[in-house]
């Protein structure tokens, strides 16, 4: 009998998605067809429709007080991209960033700084991959122009403490930016009670939407400070030469990824009638599961904090004597369990846990359809293989 394979690559993009997903994908693509805002006939109708509902549930979803202030993006890169390229525009700029981020934030910072010459502060992190929100404070100077930050790391789960760093940000009058492609849709974020200027998130990782949908938050009024990265089609104003000024078209250039959309959407709708709080507590016991079977194996390291309070369900791990690609080949061939090797886009974050230069680590990365059983599995498959590993 062959093995269920068991993915464990959601902080890649998260599979399965809710049946609700593939449905509207279909009925979208059987029924309406259309693209929206281009014309008047009742499916283009109904496709300008699905967008707005996309929005609204997301908007309700993270406490935003008006729909318009999420942009549609591809993807939570697209997404970053427009908050990082469409803000810092002069050479003079300073930028407040972390060593846990994701090459999103990493190599458009880096650009940046080959194109206009700015400035980039990384604030390091303690051995389980967190920040000191006082570093940020420490870090602040006169020509600040923006403090980007990853809330949930894609290398080891490691969670920022947003709250404070937004409160600081605050009190200095910069610029804050959350990249929560790790964490939207896997907890609760309130933008009402964590102040952000902008959050960058995908639709196909947590919000369960199909891989080519993103969004950017915009916080409401910050959005004249923002240059948009592409001018185009919106089917608004089309009489003007310039890109319409009012939002969501100022950042929305060109037709949508609407059958991605009408995905995103009936994920969306799942998560609201799940609740968050259900969703966080099912992924709190597979983390309390994960670490309480994985703790003290001989020559098993999972890197991390321990307290299930400061990350999300994101666990690297390593075995000595194993290359992280090797590790997971064995994990597939031997027990049908889908993990991600290598340095998960993230260099500086391997570096600061000390694994870079073994070529990274073995992810493995939660979701809201995997059970306690499967978790345990994976952490004996882990056991076996270091116990063998050590007899070897
Ligand atoms: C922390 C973090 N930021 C940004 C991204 C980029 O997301 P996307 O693949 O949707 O562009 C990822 C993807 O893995 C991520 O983990």
């Amino acid at each position: 009998m062959t093995k269920r394979r068991i993915y464990f690559d959601n902080a890649a993009t998260s599979f399965p998605k809710p049946p609700g997903v593939h449905d509207a994908m279909m009925h979208y693509a059987r029924q309406i067809g259309a693209s929206a805002g281009r014309g008047a006939y009742h499916e283009a109708v109904e496709a300008g429709e699905i967008i707005h509902q996309a929005r609204r549930r997301i908007a309700q979803l993270l406490g935003a007080s008006q729909p318009e202030s999420i942009i549609m993006t591809f993807n939570c890169t697209d997404g970053l991209s427009l908050a990082i390229k469409g803000l810092i525009t002069e050479p003079d700029s300073h930028i407040i960033t972390t060593i846990m981020e994701h090459n999103s934030v990493l190599r458009p910072l880096s650009a940046l700084q080959e194109q206009l010459g700015i400035e980039v502060t990384y604030i390091p992190a303690n051995g389980e991959g967190c920040i000191d929100p006082e570093d940020i404070r420490q870090a602040i100077r006169n020509h600040t122009r923006l403090i980007a930050i990853v809330h949930g790391s894609n290398v080891c789960g490691s969670m920022q403490d947003i709250a404070s760093i937004s409160t600081i940000a605050r009190e200095h009058e910069i610029p804050f930016l959350v990249d929560a492609a790790q964490t939207v849709g896997h907890l609760s974020i309130d933008v009402k009670d964590i102040p952000v200027d902008m959050l960058a998130f995908p639709g196909h990782k947590a919000l369960l939407g199909p891989l080519g949908t993103g969004a950017l938050y915009i916080r409401p009024g910050f959005e004249s400070k923002l240059r948009p990265l592409k001018e185009g089609g919106t089917g608004s104003k089309s009489e003007i030469p310039l890109q319409p000024d009012f939002l969501p078209d100022r950042f929305e250039a060109g037709s949508h990824n609407l059958i991605g959309i009408a995905g995103l959407n009936a994920g969306v709708a799942f998560l609201l009638e799940e609740g968050l709080d259900r969703i966080r507590a099912h992924e709190v016991e597979l983390c309390r599961t994960f670490l309480s079977h994985t703790e003290t194996v001989d020559g098993l390291t999972v890197y991390g904090p321990r307290d299930i309070d400061k990350r999300v369900g994101v666990f690297s791990v390593t075995i000595d004597g194993y290359e992280p690609g090797e590790l997971a080949a064995v994990l597939e061939q031997q027990f049908s369990l889908l993990t991600r090797p290598g340095l998960h886009c993230a260099p500086y974050a391997h570096e600061s846990l000390g694994t870079f230069e073994q070529g990274g680590a073995v992810r493995f990365s939660l979701g809201p359809f995997l059970t306690k059983e499967d978790v345990e599995y994976a952490a004996d498959a882990l056991k076996q293989i270091a116990y063998t590993t050590a007899i070897r």
